[in-house]
């Protein structure tokens, strides 16, 4: 309770539990003032208005906010793996993986609402559809899975068309990390470290001898090794949460076309193929 003595408006306390804390707020950044609350919780307009809309929202939001913070976390490995400061990059792979798990938690979640309660509002979602994600983009043109024929939903955006061609025609974090074997000495071929960085990579291999040599002589590249190995994890997750989504897909509308326009799960199944880093996974058949 609070002291009666210091009760007027001065008293900036309130007590709780034989505590103390902040009470008055008229000059104060609050919580909600920091993170800019009011913007972001306003920010569910159900365009139905039915029951599970505001999850199916909720999981996308929440989505582009974690895919927000992968990129901030792979744009700062990027230079680091560039100077061949590996061992604060790693610090940024272990956060993208713990948000990879985060994301792949999600599908849990998302697998509660069946397919008639989706066919309640997917009406709603008119063209809209996460295939037009454009971090969801940026975070596959980082890795390395290029291709630019996904950015033409973004035409009517030059700002974010902009940023995508950016990431497009730069070399991919995988790029860096073939270059930094090739500048540590590694013999990489010509074309694998000066080439036209919009186009997908083929699988090279001098980056297979290259890997194979960096397994099998760890002591000796101890960092290229953990990086190697912090790579396939993050494209084991990937591929993961393309699994996942395929069959939630498939879960709730069957073979329907997507919102977006293609196939659907048939669509999506073939995206699971992808491998980000082809060469780390050839390389094991060779160890
Ligand atoms: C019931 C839930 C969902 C359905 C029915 C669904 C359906 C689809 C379909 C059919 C596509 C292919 C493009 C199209 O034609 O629309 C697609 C793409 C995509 N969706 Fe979903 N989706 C769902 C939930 C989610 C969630 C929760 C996320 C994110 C957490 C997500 C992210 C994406 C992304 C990033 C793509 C592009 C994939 C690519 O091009 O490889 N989707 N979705």
């Amino acid at each position: 309770m609070a002291d009666p003595k210091n009760s007027g408006m001065a008293e900036l306390e309130g007590r709780l539990a034989g505590e103390k804390f902040h009470a008055d707020f008229r000059d104060r950044m609050t919580y909600g003032d920091y993170l800019q609350l009011d913007r972001i919780l306003n920010s569910q307009s159900l365009v139905t208005g039915t029951h599970d809309e505001m999850l199916f929202i909720t999981i996308h939001q929440a989505k582009e906010l974690w895919m927000k913070l992968m990129i901030h976390e792979l744009e700062a490995a990027v230079p680091l793996i560039q100077k061949g400061e590996l061992r604060p990059a790693f610090k940024m792979f272990a956060r993208v993986k713990r948000i990879f798990d985060n994301l792949l938690q999600s599908w849990a979640i998302l697998n509660t609402m069946t397919p008639s309660d989706y066919m309640r509002f997917r009406d709603g979602l008119g063209s809209s559809s996460g295939f037009q994600s454009y971090q969801y983009r940026s975070i596959e043109f980082i890795l390395g899975n290029k291709n630019r024929a996904t950015m033409k939903v973004h035409e009517h955006r030059p700002d974010i068309y902009a940023r995508l061609t950016a990431l497009l025609e730069r070399p991919s974090l995988y790029d860096e990390a073939i270059i930094l074997m090739s500048k540590r000495g590694f013999a990489i071929d010509k074309a694998c470290v000066e080439r036209d960085w919009s186009q997908m990579r083929e699988p090279n291999d001098s980056v297979i001898a290259a890997w194979r040599r960096v397994y099998q002589e760890n002591e000796k590249h101890w960092d290229i090794y953990e990086l190697a190995e912090s790579l396939m994890d993050v494209d084991d997750l990937f591929q993961t949460w393309r699994f996942r989504h395929a069959n939630t897909v498939e879960r709730v509308i069957g073979s329907k076309r997507g919102t977006g326009g293609t196939s659907g799960a048939v669509y999506l199944r073939k995206q699971i193929e992808i491998r980000l880093f082809p060469e780390l996974w050839a390389v094991r058949t060779d160890l």
